[in-house]
């Protein structure tokens, strides 16, 4: 049922673990992906075992500009982006006893990379979706931290994924009569490099345990549900954000 034919889906932080999976699952289904991460060694692999239906680009999520430009870019590639995934994402600690300076430059980056950058693709994503022939859809990835809270050095993560919940949400009250349709997804813990230093120093069966499932999940049971939004079929479900926590959460 799930049928991404003539479809093309850009995937933001397409080398990393649930991007990478995604984007196979993309072309697995049919469809076409514009594979994004922050350098072309990155993502030319992936391009490269995927064929004629991906092609990588680069561009730093920190940087406003370039990702204005990334947009117009991925929309060059085949011609047209149906199906945007902010899945690009950092998390790196801000202890609280740090010197502030230290402590604002991280929520600087965090807030640039995990919140600004989607809505930038996401604002010219909205405008490109409400003029071109059956729209477009937007699936951004947040976290369970956006409702649940995240551990003390991750405060600014938390609140960047909470503004990605809310910017998805006003994006689907506001563009939907116009032909788009708008999704978070809020994975809890995800075994990925993402929590290598969760890994090291508690370890993913402390997280197995928090869960209802009894075990963390797989990039791949993301990748599905990102798949299955960038499908057209859940489309009545715009605005709502798709828990995908294994019961570690349940809101
Ligand atoms: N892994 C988890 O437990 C988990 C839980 C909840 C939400 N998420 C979200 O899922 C998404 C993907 O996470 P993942 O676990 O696959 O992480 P990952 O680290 O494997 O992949 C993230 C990708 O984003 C890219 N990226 C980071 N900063 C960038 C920048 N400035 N410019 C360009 N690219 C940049 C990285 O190069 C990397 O390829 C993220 O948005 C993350 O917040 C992950």
């Amino acid at each position: 049922m799930i049928d991404l034919d003539n479809r093309v889906v850009l995937v933001t932080g397409a080398a990393g673990a649930i991007g990478s999976a995604t984007a196979r699952t993309v072309v697995r289904a049919g469809g076409s992906v514009v594979l994004h991460d922050r350098d072309d060694d990155a993502t030319t692999p992936l391009a490269a075992e995927l064929g004629d239906r991906a092609t990588g680009l680069s561009a730093d999520l920190g940087d406003a500009a370039s990702v204005e430009a990334l947009w117009h870019r991925a929309v060059a590639a085949f011609g047209r982006v149906d199906v945007l995934v902010n899945n690009a994402g950092i998390y790196p600690p801000a202890p609280l006893d740090d010197p502030l300076d230290a402590w604002l430059a991280v929520w600087d980056r965090s807030l640039a990379v995990n919140l600004i950058a989607p809505a930038v693709l996401c604002r010219a994503a909205v405008t490109a979706f409400a003029r071109q022939e059956g729209g477009g859809i937007i699936v951004n990835l947040a976290s369970r931290a956006a409702f649940r809270g995240e551990d003390p050095d991750y405060w600014h993560y938390a609140a960047a994924k909470a503004g990605i919940v809310a910017m998805t949400r006003s994006i689907a009250r506001q563009h939907g009569r116009k032909g788009v349709t708008a999704f978070a997804i809020a994975p809890g813990y995800v075994d990925t490099p993402f929590n290598a230093t969760f890994a090291e120093t508690v370890g993913v069966e402390v997280a197995a345990a928090d869960t209802g499932l009894g075990e963390v999940a797989l990039p791949q049971d993301v990748a599905n549900v990102i798949v299955f939004l960038a499908s057209g079929l859940a489309r009545h479900a715009t605005g709502t954000t798709i828990d995908v926590n294994g019961a570690s959460y349940v809101r």
